[in-house]
């Protein structure tokens, strides 16, 4: 069974420590903790909070959205810790594909890297279309360039995705400069959101925090309604404590790409303590930061009347602190274009790991001399995400990041137990407690928010993967070094050299 080969995880340590198998440099570490915290917040915190709250409060949860947050973010926690474990053990650029070629084998490793790809991918280019939508309105573009909807091509979300790729390209430390200043700006504001917004919250607002179920509209059944409604036949309903389940599968998309942290593991000084720092920094700052947030906009307006677009800004000119609004549309567009660029950072990560291993053409591997980037890959990924981004109204597809993390997660968190069965003796600098039930039951959470997404998002998912599997079976399987046998890398020269 062939496609069940695994990885050796000493082949795994040699590769992040290696050259290139011609002498061609590899990745460079110049990473600290401060950093990855960075790009971690700069990829977590986007579109999510600023839009899905009101949209899930409104339709879904009402008050209530604050639990999903909640909930969302305990997951995303618990995935966190099995990440930690991973990656402080066996720090490498391909996180969740690169654990799963080492234990479950490497068809389930080319799921997961052609699942974290469409996740990347996508989200650069999905966040890509709002970025433009915020720089029309501030500028008052036209709308056949620069519009979600409507637009022939978006020219907006074409520059940003090309000039934010070149600064991937040009260095992990430029980026991390550049992601390090959008990310203080959009937790500057973040913060002064909940601290001014909670001067005008009003108990009567709070309550019921979780309005009574409802049978859902016209347009949420079919297709449109979650898997496990239509699984187990249940009547489609709005509210009541499923609704704030539902909103939590759908408030999930605002933690997802926080494991960006783990694909910088061959860019990190110290990997075995800095990942696990950036891995919780990352998601204790942006839980916080979600429910405060969350709870100071039920807060201020009744839920049936919060705006869906725009809730933040909207909450605000609602109590008649319009300038307030300003500062949001700031933070937004920081926290979009830090999204983008740490998409595009990890994609090329990505890329670059599945591609040293000839799963896809190992020529696109290379690392800049200079740069010390995967430049060629990141290129070709920046041009295929702009396309996607200039021709596709995308936000339909948002959840599609969603189930892309969520799988990723389950993978990595099966992926624990596997690994301290195979190898009891590698050093662990962080281990998830109660391992293997915490594990499993991560897995099992991660599983059930996938389940309530809607059949819809699963359709699309499903025919990525099959498309994923006609690329594996077409090329991959035979042509990767595993397959051909070939041999690892040269030792990667001392740090200083
Ligand atoms: N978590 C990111 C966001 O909310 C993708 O935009």
């Amino acid at each position: 069974m062939s496609v069940l080969r695994t990885k050796p995880i000493k082949d795994v340590v040699a590769q992040g420590d290696a050259d290139g198998s011609d002498g061609s440099p590899g990745l460079k570490r110049r990473l600290g903790a401060r950093d990855l915290t960075g790009f971690g917040i700069g990829i977590v915190i986007g579109t999510g909070i600023f839009t899905l709250t009101g949209i899930e409060a409104r339709d879904s949860a009402g008050p209530g959205v604050v639990i999903s947050f909640a909930i969302a973010g305990v997951v995303a926690l618990l995935a966190a810790l099995c990440y930690a474990e991973l990656a402080s053990s066996v720090p490498t650029a391909g996180s969740a594909y690169t654990y799963a070629y080492a234990t479950m084998g490497e068809i389930v490793a080319w799921i997961i890297g052609w699942d974290l790809l469409l996740e990347f991918a996508l989200g650069a280019a999905v966040v890509a279309r709002g970025w433009s939508g915020y720089l029309a309105e501030l500028f008052g573009l036209p709308s056949t360039w620069f519009a979600e909807e409507g637009s022939v091509v978006n020219l907006g979300a074409i520059g940003i995705v090309l000039l934010l790729g070149v600064v991937a390209i040009i260095g992990i430390r430029e980026s991390a400069r550049i992601t390090n200043i959008l990310v203080l700006v959009k937790v500057a504001i973040c913060v002064f959101v909940v601290v001014a917004g909670l001067f005008f919250v009003k108990a009567a607002n709070l309550s019921p925090f979780i309005p009574p179920a409802e049978p859902a509209g016209a347009g949420d059944d079919g297709i449109k309604q979650p898997v496990v409604q239509a699984f187990f036949g249940l009547e489609p309903s709005v509210f009541g404590f499923v609704g704030v389940l539902s909103a939590a599968a759908v408030v999930f998309f605002a933690y997802t790409g926080f494991e960006a942290v783990a694909n910088l593991g061959e860019e990190t000084r110290r990997p075995k303590r800095d990942l696990t720092l950036g891995l919780f920094g990352t998601l204790l700052i942006s839980t916080a930061l979600y429910i405060g947030v969350s709870l100071v906009v039920v807060g201020m307006v009744p839920y049936g009347e919060i705006d869906r677009g725009a809730p933040i800004a909207a909450a605000f000119n609602a109590v008649g602190a319009s300038w307030a609004g300003v500062l949001v549309s700031i933070a937004a567009v920081a926290g979009l274009t830090s999204v983008i660029l740490v998409d595009l950072v990890a994609m090329g990560r990505i890329g670059f790991a599945i591609s040293r291993d000839g799963l896809i053409p190992p020529a696109v591997a290379k690392i800049h001399p200079r740069w010390g980037t995967p430049y060629r890959i990141s290129a070709v990924m920046t041009v295929a995400v702009a396309l996607l981004a200039g021709f596709l109204p995308l936000s339909a597809l948002a959840d599609l990041v969603s189930i892309g993390a969520l799988c990723a997660f389950m993978i990595v968190a099966i992926a624990v137990p596997i690994l301290r069965r195979k190898r009891p003796d590698l050093e662990r600098p962080f281990r998830v407690p109660f391992s293997p039930v915490l594990p499993i039951f991560t897995a099992l959470a991660c599983f059930y928010l996938t389940l309530n997404l809607s059949i819809e998002t699963w359709i699309r998912f499903l025919i990525w993967m099959a498309l994923g599997g006609i690329i594996y079976f077409g090329y991959g399987y035979r042509r990767n070094r595993l397959a051909t046998g070939e041999a690892e890398g040269r030792a990667k020269q001392p740090a200083s050299a």
